[in-house]
């Protein structure tokens, strides 16, 4: 096929790219790249540059790029039936199996999934859901949503909202009201650098009491979290944190959402990180994971305890009033049955479990030492490298250096990619499941390179 040499001009004459500097790019200033296809952790772009990608996408592409298993799923779904819907009963068989298949794999006392296409959709659903809910036990005060800073939710109206990131919030009015946002499990950024990991965890936990306290726990009705920090800085939690937390909620009667966008299937080396964590949530957000984002699907997995309230719901004041067309596609539902059915045979869940240990021992033993290297830490296959001006004061560099977007510029010139995480001089990692060994060392060997050549 002949180069189309008005691609880059087309570009940036039409394209509104998210998250993207708007001006910069529409200038020329900001960099534009076409990537034209992939296979297992690489990408390659229409210049013919071939880079690792050790962010799978946006941590999405879990099974690697180029899986034709899925590809042929897709395409066999479309030439049957591309699209029906799935209101008032009408299903496919794709999306019948596909419920199944991720019933089986949530906790047990998981009842119903709803299915969405992004994980910022699956959260205004969880929302809504969560209102309706409080609504037919007669407690309509108990709508407050709290979630945590640095919290990533999505980028929605509601969900901008529940994501605790000032970028999200700057200029658009948000977050909405009913949204009140608490400490943020990030021992590293603790205020008090005396403070042991244990005594974070309880103040966390203080914290969140004390603002139940201040608004009332029957005003609030759910917390939402993602078991490990994504977007926010790639953060586990403290030692105890959740048991700590979850004996709080249920002592409030305040419901838990778990947000396993990023967790879910496998990325923590369990099939999901409610599992990992000991979690007993009401709601579960998927997406990205259960389809590899070989197309947009995402779901709302709910309890036993809400869906007998959403029945009682639904007996009481006809159908529930919420779908999209698209919910339920059956082309992403097909991907799902497809990506699922793939982790197992090759036992991926496994793989980023042990890659994921090699992988960080490996960015320890590359990194650890450096003078401006603060933290590298992780859980799974998500590591981050946090960069500090003086590592002994813990002093963080001003903003304005843009150290973060730096070194990732220039992990880029090696080859491979990784994330600035918005907030932070962070470094982020989340490769996908089916890297090697071998891989995992160049993205650590490459890593160091790129550190060394802006911070020396
Ligand atoms: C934990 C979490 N929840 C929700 C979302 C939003 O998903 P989407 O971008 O598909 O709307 C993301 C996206 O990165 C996420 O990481």
């Amino acid at each position: 096929m002949l180069k189309n040499d008005m691609l880059e001009q087309w570009d940036r004459d039409n394209f509104f790219h998210p998250s993207t500097h708007l001006a910069q790019f529409a200038r020329g200033e900001a960099p534009h790249r076409v990537i034209k296809g992939g296979t297992g952790c690489h990408i390659e772009d229409r210049e013919g540059n071939r880079l690792l990608d050790a962010f799978a996408g946006l941590y999405c592409v879990n099974v690697g790029y180029g899986r034709t298993d899925i590809a042929d799923a897709i395409a066999d779904q479309a030439r049957e039936l591309a699209y029906y819907h799935s209101y008032v009963g009408h299903g496919t068989e794709a999306s019948i199996t596909l419920a199944k298949m991720v019933l089986d794999r949530a906790p047990d006392h998981m009842s119903k999934v709803y299915f969405g296409l992004s994980g910022s959709d699956a959260n205004e659903t969880n929302i809504k859901l969560v209102w309706y809910y409080n609504n037919i036990l007669g407690r309509p005060e108990k709508k407050k949503i709290i979630s945590r800073w640095r919290g990533y939710h999505g980028s929605g109206l509601m969900t901008g909202s529940l994501t605790g990131l000032e970028l999200f919030h700057k200029k658009f009015d948000l977050p909405l009201t009913q949204v009140i946002h608490t400490e943020a499990p990030y021992y590293f950024r603790r205020d008090d650098l005396d403070m042991d990991e244990a005594a974070f965890t309880a103040h966390c936990v203080a914290e969140l009491e004390a603002l139940i306290a201040r608004e009332g726990a029957d005003t609030i009705a759910a917390f939402i979290g993602e078991p490990v920090l994504g977007t926010g800085g790639i953060v586990p939690p403290p030692a105890g944190y959740w048991a700590a937390i979850q004996e709080v909620l249920e002592r409030n009667d305040i419901l838990l959402i778990a947000d396993e966008v990023v967790t879910g299937f496998g990325r923590l080396g369990t099939m999901m990180g409610s599992a990992h964590y000991d979690l007993r949530p009401d709601l579960i957000t998927i997406a990205k994971g259960l389809t590899s984002a070989y197309a947009p699907l995402s779901g709302s997995i709910v309890s036993d305890r809400m869906w007998k309230v959403l029945e009682q719901g639904t007996d009481e004041n006809g159908p529930i009033g919420h779908g999209w067309t698209y919910s339920a596609h059956p082309i992403g539902a097909a991907a799902g049955v497809a990506n699922l059915k793939l982790i197992d045979e090759l036992n991926l869940v496994q793989a980023a479990g042990d890659t994921g240990a090699y992988f960080q021992s490996a960015l320890r033993n590359a990194l650890g030492d450096h003078a401006n290297v603060g933290e590298v830490r992780g859980e799974g296959l998500m590591a981050a490298v946090e960069f500090v001006a003086d590592r002994d004061g813990r002093r963080f560099f001003d903003a304005s250096e843009k150290v973060g977007p730096r070194v990732a510029a220039a992990l880029l010139e090696e080859g491979v990619i990784g994330r600035a995480m918005p907030q932070g001089d962070i470094l982020g990692f989340a490769p996908p499941f089916c890297l090697t060994r071998e891989e995992a060392d160049e993205v650590a060997g490459k890593a160091a390179k790129a550190v060394a050549a802006v911070l020396g």
